[in-house]
C-alpha cells in the first residue's frame, strides 16, 4: 500500500544557523512522537541540505526544492540532480508552482528535471495544480491533467512509481484559503484515475498523492482522513516545528 509523507517546504526562509536549529527541533518531536502513521521529510533550501542532513535521524528525511534541468555544465547557479545525489540526499520537489510561475518552468523543462532525478536515483515531488482563474472557469481538471500529463506520463511504469505527486492549487498556496477537504478529494481522485488510465489501478493505487496550500494544523486532519490525500506539502507551517509535528500526527 501507499506511504502516507508530509513534507516541509521551507522555501526562501531561514538563515543557515536557524535552519539548522529548526531541522534539530523537528528530528527531537519526530522522535518524541514514537510510531508514526507517515514519513516526515524536510525540504530545506539548498545552502542548507547537507547540515539539515547531519542533524536529522533515520525517521526525517530530507529533500531539495530544485534541481537543474541539464545533468552538468556551464550553467552558472544550478545545482544539478547528481550533486543531490552525491549529497545523499534522497528527494527533489520538481514544479512548484512558484517555480512555474516566476521562473517560467514550462512542461517540457520540468519534465527535463523529473527524468534527471530519477536518472540520478531521487524521489521526484511532482508538483501540480491550477489558478484560482481557472478553478472559477472550471478548466481545473484540465490544467492538473495536462500537467501530470506532459511533466510525467513519458516515463515508464517503474519510473512513475518512484514519484510522489503534490496537487497544490495556486489560489491556496500561501494564502490561508485552503482547499476544502471536498474540493482537495474531487481533485486527488481525478488524479489517481488519470494515473489508473496510464499506468493502471496498481500502479495508481501505490501512488503517495499530497495535498499543498494552507494545510495546517487546524485541518490537516479533515484533510489527511480524505480516502485520495496521503498527506501534505506544507510550506509557512512547516518553518515553526511545534506546528509541523502537530501536522505530521494528524492522521
Ligand atoms: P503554504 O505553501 O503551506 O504556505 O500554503 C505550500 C507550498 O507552497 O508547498
Amino acid at each position: 500500500m501507499r506511504k502516507n509523507i508530509v513534507a516541509g517546504n521551507w522555501k526562501m526562509n531561514k538563515s543557515l544557523a536557524e535552519g539548522i536549529q529548526l531541522a534539530k527541533d523537528v528530528n527531537v518531536a519526530v522522535e518524541a512522537a514514537g510510531a508514526l502513521k507517515c514519513d516526515v521529510v524536510v525540504a530545506p533550501p539548498f545552502l542548507h541540505l547537507t547540515e539539515v542532513s547531519k542533524v536529522t535521524g533515520p525517521k526525517v528525511s530530507v529533500s531539495a526544492q530544485n534541481c537543474a534541468a541539464e545533468a552538468s555544465g556551464a550553467y552558472t547557479g544550478e545545482v544539478s540532480a547528481a550533486m543531490l545525489q552525491s549529497a545523499n540526499i534522497p528527494y527533489v520537489i520538481i514544479g512548484h508552482s512558484e517555480r512555474r510561475s516566476y521562473y517560467g518552468e514550462t512542461d517540457a523543462i520540468l519534465a527535463k528535471k523529473a527524468d534527471l532525478a530519477l536518472i540520478n536515483g531521487l524521489k521526484p515531488i511532482f508538483c501540480i495544480g491550477e489558478e484560482l482563474s481557472q478553478r472559477d472557469s472550471g478548466k481545473y481538471f484540465d490544467v492538473v491533467g495536462q500537467q501530470i500529463e506532459n511533466g510525467l506520463f513519458h516515463l515508464s511504469a517503474n519510473d512513475f512509481a518512484k514519484a510522489v505527486i503534490a496537487y497544490e492549487p495556486v489560489w491556496a498556496i500561501g494564502t490561508g484559503r485552503t482547499a476544502t477537504a471536498g474540493q482537495a478529494q474531487e481533485v486527488h481522485a481525478f488524479i489517481r484515475k488519470t494515473i489508473a488510465a496510464k499506468y493502471g489501478e496498481e500502479v495508481a493505487g501505490n501512488t503517495t498523492i499530497l495535498y499543498g496550500g494552507s494545510c495546517n494544523e487546524n485541518n490537516a486532519r479533515e484533510l489527511f482522513a480524505c480516502p485520495d490525500i496521503d498527506g501534505g506539502l506544507i510550506g509557512g507551517a512547516s518553518l515553526v516545528a511545534d506546528k509541523f509535528i502537530r501536522i505530521v500526527t494528524s492522521f
